[in-house]
């Protein structure tokens, strides 16, 4: 690659490591989770499964499967400082995202002495706690304190509504946690690897990676993605809607890849566990209006950018299902981030076993004839 293609590229097509967590064949719109296809796992396994696969390479025997169960839901209850953290927090009315940046750096407080696969269940289980004790006490009520028995997925949805989901709800946000559970060497997981690769912990890992997921390029699009079907409103106006954003110069939220140059293989799991969800008691307006959109989209995007194979991404349909579960835009981020957490930890760890540091070069492009003068004399 040359020099002048480095500096305005973001590094696409450079190999930067090898890993056997997750495959992403952009071409064939192909996503691989430890052997799987992502169409095979993702709206058949828990969560749970999914975690274990990804930490230990294999699926869970049964056992195996209660005793990750187990420990997660021992774990999920968040330490005091942690807790007093966010009750401080909670009335700067700071976003979710960075509330989770800031409490996620405490976990490693009272980490005790079960090595680095302790220290991952906490990181794990307590993802979700924050995300929904800040939510709740943003909104003016109580925390509700973790239940042991529950799943991961389960618990994340109770302690967010103070109500037990039923189990299609339950059903619905397993198959998005397993679709975004990992992705190749994206920017956050990258940023999770770089971190590691200089020996660090594995909280500072996650936070570093928190902050790379924020971002609107990354994980803050479904937001804006919801919000564009919403302001349509009715099928006859998303032509002229997005026609005129698209001669505006703005992007489409939801729509465009930097790898996936056909359909991104999540759109299409999530679209499916979004139309059971709504099918099963939820808008089907809603549903039908975000498919009216998307193939507008499509088609206008192919108008306006020919030949740049912008496609539906995986926030599209994410702000759809987790609408349909509830979920105000705000939590889409924090939740993808509840799923994304337990790739981070899974790259970690490999990144640790086969890695080494991550250390690029930089192409100096400044002067080299400058001399120091005194404030004085400047
Ligand atoms: N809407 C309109 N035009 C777009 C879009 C879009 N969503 N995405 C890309 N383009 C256009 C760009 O304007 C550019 O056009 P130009 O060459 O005529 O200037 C061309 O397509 C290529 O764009 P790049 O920014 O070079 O492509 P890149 O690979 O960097 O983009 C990205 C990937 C950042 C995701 C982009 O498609 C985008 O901004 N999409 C909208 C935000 C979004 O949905 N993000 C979530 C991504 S999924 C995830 O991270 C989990």
């Amino acid at each position: 690659m040359k020099t002048n293609d480095m500096q305005v590229s973001g590094l696409e097509g450079v190999v930067a490591a090898h890993t056997a967590l997750s495959g992403v064949d952009g071409e064939a719109g192909e996503l691989t989770i430890a052997g799987f296809p992502l169409e095979e796992l993702a709206p058949n396994a828990s969560f749970e499964e999914v975690i274990f696969l990804l930490w230990n390479g294999r699926l869970p025997d049964a056992a195996e499967l209660a005793t990750l169960r187990a420990s997660l839901g021992v774990q999920r209850a968040l330490p005091e400082i942690t807790l007093h953290l966010l009750r401080e927090l909670a009335p700067l009315r700071l976003p979710t995202m960075d509330a989770l940046r800031i409490a996620a750096g405490t976990l490693g407080i009272d980490a005790g002495e079960d090595g680095p696969m302790g220290e991952a269940l906490a990181i794990a289980a307590r993802f979700p706690t924050i995300v929904a004790a800040y939510w709740r006490l943003i909104n003016g009520e109580e925390p509700v304190a973790p239940r042991h028995d529950l799943g991961h997925a389960a618990d994340y949805l109770r302690m967010l509504s103070g109500t037990e989901p039923d189990a299609s709800r339950v059903r619905a946000l397993e198959t998005y946690l397993n679709t975004v559970v990992d992705h190749g060497l994206n920017a956050s997981t990258f940023t999770a690897r770089i971190i590691t690769s200089t020996d660090s912990d594995l909280v500072s890992t996650v936070v570093g990676a928190v902050g790379a997921l924020k971002g609107p390029l990354h994980g803050g699009a479904p937001g804006p993605a919801l919000d564009m079907v919403f302001e349509i409103g009715s099928a006859d106006r998303a032509e002229s809607y997005l026609r005129e954003k698209l001669a505006r110069g703005e992007r489409l939220m939801g729509f465009g890849h930097r790898v996936y140059k056909v359909r991104d293989p999540r759109a299409d799991v999530l679209a499916e566990a979004a139309e059971r969800l709504f099918r099963d008691g939820g808008d089907m307006a809603l549903y039908e209006l975000a498919k009216h959109v998307e193939r507008t989209a499509l088609e206008l995007l192919e108008e306006a950018k020919p030949g740049r194979r912008l496609q539906t991404n995986v926030e599209f349909y994410t702000a759809l299902l987790l609408h349909g579960l509830g979920l105000p835009a705000d939590l889409f981020t924090p939740t993808f981030a509840v799923g994304r957490v337990v790739g981070w930890i899974a790259h970690a760890f490999e990144q640790r076993r086969t890695g080494r540091l991550i250390r690029p070069q930089s192409v100096y492009t400044g002067r080299n004839d400058m001399r120091w003068i005194s404030t004085a004399s400047r």
